[in-house]
């Protein structure tokens, strides 16, 4: 009894969203690789507007009342969190970096020189202004021209390496941190969210074949492709949930919160439904006004169709479908949108599913869908190993022995 409470761990994960904090708390469960989602909580964001804080004050106590909320139903005290941020705050770039290997003549590659590669590639890949959040090496090139996925062994005089960097702005990161620690709490790791996301919702052989990952938020989409498992693609679409919302708004003449709250009581996008002739009461200036379903349906047609045809583009012009033979999990509040997820997958003529948690009990949550940003991010604190997708040449020296070090040397020198 002792022993497994001793194995018992917890932590936290908080997923700073350009609208809303989500946090989720998981306590590793007694079956072997299954999780328990203790405790959660999903609040409006305050001080934080357009990627960066606002009012420190506000974006500290929102982040102390959205922990404290869920740490009072798992009845644990959290000390440190994963923080998540979103693309808003993220960039992301491909770098190339070489080392030569010898001033003449050839030598072998070894493991060493490809934890020299990747320390070089990461020091050089930041602006004076920028953080490193992310480094996922992509490939390796031997002598210019031999593209390797794994080149320890081989002869080479220099080798380059292929890396997908995202970075974060330096001061932004540093408010953020601020308003943390002023909230009473340590920041563990800080992750790219949707990143984090794709962790607890993709299967390896997915991430293995390829696929892609769909995070439909407030104002923004990100599009994040996986192949041979590691993140091949990310970028993102100026386009998220609150355009609906817009376009309700647009469509019946009424303000965006209520326009909003139509949205998620009454809103639907199914294709072939949009006859749906009774009607509902919606608020206006203290009364009631009847409108047909029908005429939400068709507020938000044309905008599905917009968002649909610029994905396609979006997808065509980046040349991903190849990359894309086991489909797209879409994921993010966006997504709840009844019917949006089937025509995601018919316009880009491509398998697309609502994203699930993977091995995750969560006795508590309904809306557990809404937390899988927050769960990715907490769930990155029982990794400790290097996970498949931190990329090739894994940078796991910590735990390198001393026999691959011996194997090293004699690679090197005979
Ligand atoms: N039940 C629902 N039905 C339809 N849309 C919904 C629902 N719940 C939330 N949304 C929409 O989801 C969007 C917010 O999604 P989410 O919480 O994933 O964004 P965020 O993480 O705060 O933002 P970002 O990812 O851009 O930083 C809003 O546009 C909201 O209207
Ligand atoms: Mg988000």
């Amino acid at each position: 009894m002792v022993k497994k409470f001793l194995k018992q761990k917890i932590f936290c994960g908080l997923d700073l969203g350009a609208n809303r904090i989500k946090v989720a708390i998981l306590k590793s469960s007694s079956v072997d690789g299954e999780y328990e989602l203790i405790g959660d909580s999903i609040s409006k964001v305050h001080g934080f507007k357009k990627a960066s804080v606002t009012d420190i004050a506000e974006l500290s106590e929102s982040i102390r009342s959205a922990v404290q909320s869920a740490s009072q139903k798992a009845q644990v005290k959290v000390k440190e969190l994963n923080l998540g941020l979103g693309s808003d705050l993220v960039v992301s770039r491909r770098t190339s970096t070489t080392i030569p290997l010898v001033e003449r003549g050839h030598k072998v590659i070894t493991q060493r020189d490809l934890y020299k590669l990747r320390d070089l590639a990461k020091m050089l890949s930041a602006k004076i202004d920028e953080e490193l959040i992310h480094d996922i090496p992509q490939h390796y090139v031997v002598d210019d021209s031999n593209q390797a996925l794994n080149p320890i062994g081989l002869y080479a005089r220099k080798c380059e390496i292929n890396t997908l960097m995202i970075l974060v702005n330096a001061n932004r990161l540093k408010n953020i941190f601020k308003a943390v620690s002023q909230a009473g709490y340590e920041i563990a790791h800080v992750m790219f969210n949707t990143y984090a996301s794709a962790s607890v919702v993709l299967r390896d052989q997915d991430s293995m074949r390829g696929c892609a990952v769909l995070d439909i938020g407030a104002q923004s989409t990100n599009l994040l492709v996986f192949k041979n498992g590691i993140l091949k693609f990310f970028d993102k679409m100026a386009m998220g949930g609150d355009d609906f919302s817009q376009a309700i708004a647009d469509g019946l003449g009424v303000s965006f919160d209520l326009a909003e709250s139509i949205k998620r009581s009454h809103g639907y996008v199914v294709a072939g439904e949009q006859d749906g002739q009774e009607e509902i009461l919606i608020k206006q200036s203290n009364a009631y006004k009847p409108i047909k379903r029908s005429a939400i349906f068709d507020a938000l047609d044309p905008k599905v169709e917009a968002y649909n045809t610029a994905l396609k583009e979006f997808i065509f012009k980046e040349h991903l479908y190849d990359d894309m033979s086991d489909g797209m999990v879409v994921i993010g509040g966006g997504s709840l949108l009844p019917g949006l997820i089937e025509r995601i997958g018919l316009a880009i003529a491509t398998p697309a599913n609502a994203g699930r948690l993977r091995h995750i009990h969560h006795p508590q949550a309904a809306y557990v869908s809404e937390l899988i940003s927050a769960v990715g991010l907490s769930m990155q604190g029982f990794r400790t190993k290097p996970h498949l997708w931190d990329g090739l040449g894994k940078d796991n020296r910590g735990v390198k022995n001393f026999a691959s070090k011996l194997l090293d040397l004699y690679q090197e020198y005979f």
